[in-house]
């Protein structure tokens, strides 16, 4: 979703915004803009698409105090309007935000009845404006941005340009913010990986404001200074090194079998008595999570032998919603920053529960705030389309659940390992299925029991990239309506265990008597996790689809890495 990156430096900071921006390209975006001073007049370039042509518009300006966003739409259409920076209607500042102001209606109104105009349509604008008309009453910046801090409800990561001055401020709420220390000079993002030129960071903490400088930085909350601990910036961690490929979802896809291995080791020796004593208490595990990392809850929690319940985050905050003492409530996240998890988890925090967080993003804010935390250890996963982090993800809660005798598993582990390495070199079944569905328009997924929870993912991940339409089903409901939609041609998979698939094989005859193209695929579900290397195969028709359909593989229309917005 946007991405924030901005810098104070010495020289030109217009190429680190740029190359920030392309960091956190991944994320998702529609528009993206820079904003910079330039002899005490702020300067301003927005595009719609992609970093590529705002690099062609910006590569010969320089500026040493700039700003730069990626949007991802939200409040108003993709317009270079509504792309940021947005500037106050006296150009004395101009912001870059990500978050949702929820009350920006009654801001703009009261704002434009105080003669204000605004040229987006976005929520943003009200914060760049609200701020000019708070700075013109107090005539201090900092002052200024506490009384916005005041009347603002929503989330926000904000970085301020302000004409007067060679500083860039800020201010964050339940948004990630990053400071970043380095030769160059200081600098701020929304995301690690803009960073990586830096040599060290410091993590805002909520309701954090204050401002850096071509040379320091300075933070405050609730009008104290706030000093922390600077943290070395790890280097090339997002290269695409380990493996080369064209793109990073392939990548990713081919790393499964060394991140599960890797996962094995970190974990092999059990968990920290902290862990366990949390599963060993606990009377009902609860499980919290959105999109792929929610299947993988579904499939995952089965093997835990107290009661689960697995909740999509955005549908856990009910008021009939009770927070026990004795139960667990796990949180898993690739990223650690989906908004609708950690709503969830204030929900859940807010009412004493005892939480664990699972995530892939060392230091993330779902890590940073659950009372428990484990890392998921899956290495940086770039590809909107997540893969190999279902992959961590399933192997980790099955090692929870089986905390007590991992060893008695391994074996089994790295068999299933042995089997998706085989599953990857063996890629032309897949790709001669791809081919085949490359002009199809729909497909059904069909299952049964348990067996439904992987369909959802495969089914999912082939709509995210390849943007077939496909409907999941449970085999035995198809006769009951879905075959109506069955016709010459129509693609149906059908997956199961390697036994005991009757059902399975007469919704096959049901389909095939219409005319519809089967794909049969099973597995040995005697074995524990003997679906992984099923699950390969499927990510990989989604990779290949994609990719004779010509889709963007990484960056999907509509989606972002993580969602950040409600
Ligand atoms: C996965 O392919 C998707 N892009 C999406 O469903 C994702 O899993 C979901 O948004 C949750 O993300 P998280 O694991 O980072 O919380």
């Amino acid at each position: 979703m946007c991405g924030i990156v901005a810098g104070a430096f010495q020289d030109n900071v217009i190429p680190f915004l740029l190359y920030g921006l392309k960091q956190e390209e991944y994320r998702g975006y529609d528009a993206c803009g820079i904003g910079f001073l330039e002899k005490k007049e702020i300067q301003i370039v927005k595009k719609i698409g992609r970093i590529n042509s705002l690099v062609e518009k910006v590569q010969n300006l320089k500026g040493n105090i700039g700003i730069a966003h990626t949007r991802w739409a939200t409040h108003g259409k993709n317009t270079e309007n509504n792309a940021h920076p947005h500037m106050s209607m006296h150009r004395i500042f101009a912001l870059v935000h990500n978050g949702t102001i929820y009350n920006y209606k009654e801001i703009r109104t009261s704002l434009m009845q105080k003669g204000y105009v605004f040229y987006s349509q976005t929520d943003t604008e009200c914060l760049a404006n609200l701020l000019e008309y708070e700075y013109a009453l107090s005539g201090n910046i900092l002052e200024a941005m506490q009384q916005m801090q005041q009347r603002v409800k929503g989330t926000y990561a904000l970085c301020i340009l302000n004409k007067e001055e060679e500083r860039i401020y800020f201010m964050k709420k339940s948004a990630p913010l990053i400071i970043g220390i380095g030769k160059q000079g200081i600098s701020l993002s929304s995301d690690i990986r803009a960073l990586e030129q830096q040599d060290f960071s410091v993590d805002l903490d909520e309701e954090e404001y204050g401002y850096i400088t071509k040379e320091n930085y300075f933070i405050y909350n609730q009008n104290q200074r706030v000093t922390k601990k600077e943290k070395p910036i790890q280097k090339n961690r997002f290269q695409k090194k380990e493996i080369s490929m064209d793109c990073y979802m392939k990548k990713e896809i081919f790393e499964i079998p060394y991140i599960l291995e890797n996962i094995l080791k970190k974990y092999e020796n059990g968990f920290s008595a902290e862990i366990i004593n949390l599963f060993s208490q606990a009377s009902k595990i609860v499980f919290i999570a959105s999109g792929t990392s929610y299947h993988a809850a579904l499939i995952g929690s089965q093997y835990f032998s107290i009661p689960t319940e697995i909740y999509f985050s955005s549908e856990f905050i009910t008021e009939e919603r009770k927070i026990h003492s004795d139960v667990l409530y796990v949180f898993l996240s690739q990223s650690g920053e989906t908004m609708d998890v950690l709503k969830a988890l204030e929900f859940v925090l807010s009412h004493k529960g005892i939480t664990l967080g699972i995530a892939n993003v060392e230091n993330s804010t779902l890590l940073r705030k659950t009372q428990y935390s484990l890392q998921m250890h899956a290495e940086a996963e770039v590809a909107v389309a997540s893969t190999k982090a279902y992959c961590a993800e399933v192997l980790l809660l099955y090692l929870l659940a089986k905390y007590d005798k991992i060893s008695f598993c391994k074996e089994n582990i790295l068999l299933i390992i042995r089997e998706i390495k085989e599953h990857l070199k063996n890629v032309e079944s897949i790709e001669n299925i791809a081919e085949q569905l490359k002009e199809k328009e729909h497909a059904y997924f069909l299952a049964k029991g348990k067996d439904y929870f992987l369909i959802q993912e495969a089914s999912l991940k082939i709509k995210e990239v390849t943007y077939l339409h496909s409907e999941t089903l449970y085999a035995g409901e198809l006769k009951h309506g879905p075959i109506a939609l069955i016709d010459e041609g129509f693609p149906v998979f059908l997956l199961g265990n390697k036994e005991n698939n009757e059902a399975l094989l007469s919704a096959r005859e049901e389909v095939e008597a219409r005319g519809a193209v089967t794909y049969f695929m099973t597995y040995d579900a005697k074995q524990d996790l003997g679906f992984l290397p099923l699950m390969t195969d499927f990510f990989l028709l989604a990779f290949y689809l994609a990719q004779k359909k010509g889709c963007d593989v990484d960056k999907p229309r509509n989606l972002a890495k993580s969602v950040t917005v409600e």
